[in-house]
């Protein structure tokens, strides 16, 4: 199998973990998870793999820590920009530990297997002549830590098109990425693989803006008197200048593969992002590689923002979803209910996605109460009544005018690597709940809480009667299963209880063509027991108030 290595961004250790972070590095575990589904790779360590294994799907996640703003914040805490950096890391790693991201490794450019690395490749790049010294006047906003091109500085009026401030007029030498001189290929790459940016909006986006033509970068900043240009990694050969914390910030990618046991895992399968850094993903880090003589990843996938009740979320608006408050939903709604709700709600496509309660209630009990966790409970509740809690005996041969659920879980399971390929997340979510609601459908018009009346009625044959009850039956627990399996990669826990509940826990490598086969190898046995565990989600009361986040300590 070709190694699957994916990314999110590395965050800014200035600022607290909230629902962006968390969405994204969780959309990475979901697609992770999806593709270890496939490949027979269960239960990740939660903690990475360990000391020389390189599992073949491969998940990166970690924190940005050169950034001016570090030096700033930290200082403000008393504290020095590493101690401040290693604050905040942990409180990341935290984060994701509590959502239940499952990574491989956690890269801090800070760290010396980093930096030592970016050294590498810009020596490489010099060698090259693809990075020269020259001069560079340009807009620079503060806010941001970054120069803005004429165009886009004039288009929003000289002001930062984030924060509204203003921008500055600065003139500095700086030493340059040849970017110019890879426009041509890099508009060519994205002409001839369509999924190299996905969705196709964010990909005719670069591809407009390269109509503009490349100037080349600067990817150095001065090192000043002020202790904020300081921090960073010097340029090698010259002191007086350091690497721009975007330029370094994108080589984690290579660096954290970049060693014997795990250099098979480049090019990255996809480098997950938020279109806030589409252009660095899409332009820059391609043509940098390119110069690198590397291959280029398969696909940037860019997705859209969380907003707040139809607001966009700021600091000054004070309105936030911080991670204390997603904390209070997993609270009551379990941690697999905020799962399921970022990542099936979540700005996955080109649009923003809302976090708003009503909605989340709604989904809640639509797809798990109701869905999954009703339909589950409804069909072992059978099972336990009229098979004593035990998997019935389906007939050989499927009944004429029932649906054909070997073929319909077939086409289910066979949809998920195309899929995964266009990235297509909510797609591959939905798979899940379709089979539902096939179930659902399935036991109202067969009604086997009626058939099971007939099973003591005079003159009925109660032989007839049980039998066709026992393929009903067997026909919804196996295609529960088979969802089940499917929705594991956004609910593992929940999913794993019930696999454990019903005894079909499959073995820690078995491949998803196996699990996922009606009344295959790893499908309901009959016999076996169905235990009837506790609901595993609790439903919602949609009028009852929403969590609010703990106090701050
Ligand atoms: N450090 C850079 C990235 C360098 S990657 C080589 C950076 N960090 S960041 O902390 O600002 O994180 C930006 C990323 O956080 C976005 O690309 C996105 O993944 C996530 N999000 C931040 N706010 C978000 C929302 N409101 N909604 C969804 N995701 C957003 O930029």
């Amino acid at each position: 199998m070709k190694p699957v290595y994916l990314t999110t961004p590395i965050y800014y250790v200035n600022a607290r973990p909230h629902i962006g972070h968390c969405y994204t590095t969780l959309l990475a575990d979901v697609t992770a998870r999806f593709h270890r589904l496939i490949a027979g790779i269960h239960n990740p360590h939660p903690a990475g793999p360990g000391p020389g294994t390189v599992p073949g799907v491969f998940l990166l996640t970690g924190t940005d820590e050169h950034a001016d703003k570090v030096v700033t914040s930290a200082a403000a805490h008393g504290v020095t920009p590493l101690q401040w950096a290693d604050r905040n890391a942990a409180e990341f790693e935290r984060a994701f530990a509590f959502m239940g991201c499952a990574y491989d490794d956690f890269i801090r450019t800070t760290q010396s297997r980093h930096i030592s690395k970016v050294l590498e490749y810009i020596n490489r790049l010099k060698g090259s002549g693809d990075v020269f010294l020259g001069d560079y006047h340009g807009w620079w906003d503060p806010s941001q830590e970054e120069y803005l091109t004429e165009t886009v500085a004039k288009e929003a009026n000289f002001v930062s098109p984030v924060t509204g401030r203003p921008l500055v007029r600065r003139t500095e030498k700086n030493y340059f990425f040849r970017l110019s001189a890879y426009a041509d290929r890099l508009e060519r790459h994205i002409r001839e693989n369509p999924a190299f940016i996905l969705p196709e909006s964010r990909r005719n986006e670069v591809l407009g803006r390269l109509r503009a033509g490349l100037q080349d970068v600067p990817i150095t900043r001065a090192v000043t008197d002020d202790p904020a240009s300081q921090w960073g990694i010097r340029m090698p050969g010259d002191e007086q200048h350091r690497i721009y914390v975007w330029i370094d910030a994108l080589f984690n990618y290579l660096s954290a593969v970049d060693t014997p046991e795990r250099r098979h895992l480049w090019p990255a399968r996809v480098h997950l992002i938020a279109k806030d850094i589409l252009w660095f993903h899409a332009c820059i880090w391609p043509c940098m590689l390119m110069a690198l003589g590397e291959p280029l990843p398969q696909t940037v996938y860019t997705h859209g923002y969380w907003v707040r009740e139809g607001r966009k979320m700021s600091k000054s608006e004070g309105n936030a979803v911080e991670i204390d408050l997603l904390e209070a939903y997993a609270a009551m709604f379990s941690r697999d209910g905020l799962r399921w709700y970022l990542i099936s709600q979540g700005p996955a496509g080109s649009t923003d996605a809302d976090f708003a309660h009503g909605k989340f209630v709604e989904v809640y009990n639509a797809d798990l109460a109701n869905g999954l966790g009703n339909c589950a409970s409804r069909v072992s509740n059978m099972i336990a009544k009229y098979f004593d809690g035990r998997v019935p005996e389906a007939a050989a041969a499927a009944t004429p005018g029932d649906p054909d659920f070997a073929s319909i879980t077939r086409a289910a399971i066979g949809r998920l690597p195309g899929l995964l390929d266009g990235m297509d997340i909510p797609a591959a979510l939905a798979l899940g709940p379709a089979l539902i609601r096939e179930v659902d459908g399935y036991i109202n018009a067969t009604a086997p809480f009626k058939l099971a009346k007939q099973l003591d009625a005079p003159g009925s044959d109660a032989a007839a009667v049980k039998a066709r009850l026992a393929t009903i039956l067997y026909n919804c627990a196996e295609t529960v299963r088979i969802a089940c399996v499917l929705m594991q990669p956004a609910i593992p826990d929940k999913a794993a209880r019930l696999l454990s509940d019903w005894n079909c826990t499959p073995p820690a490598d078995a491949l998803l063509e196996e699990v996922g086969r009606f009344r295959g190898q790893y499908g309901l046995k009959p016999g076996g027991v169905i235990t009837k565990g506790e609901a595993l989600f609790m439903r919602a009361d949609p009028a009852a108030a929403a969590p609010v986040a703990a106090a701050p300590q």
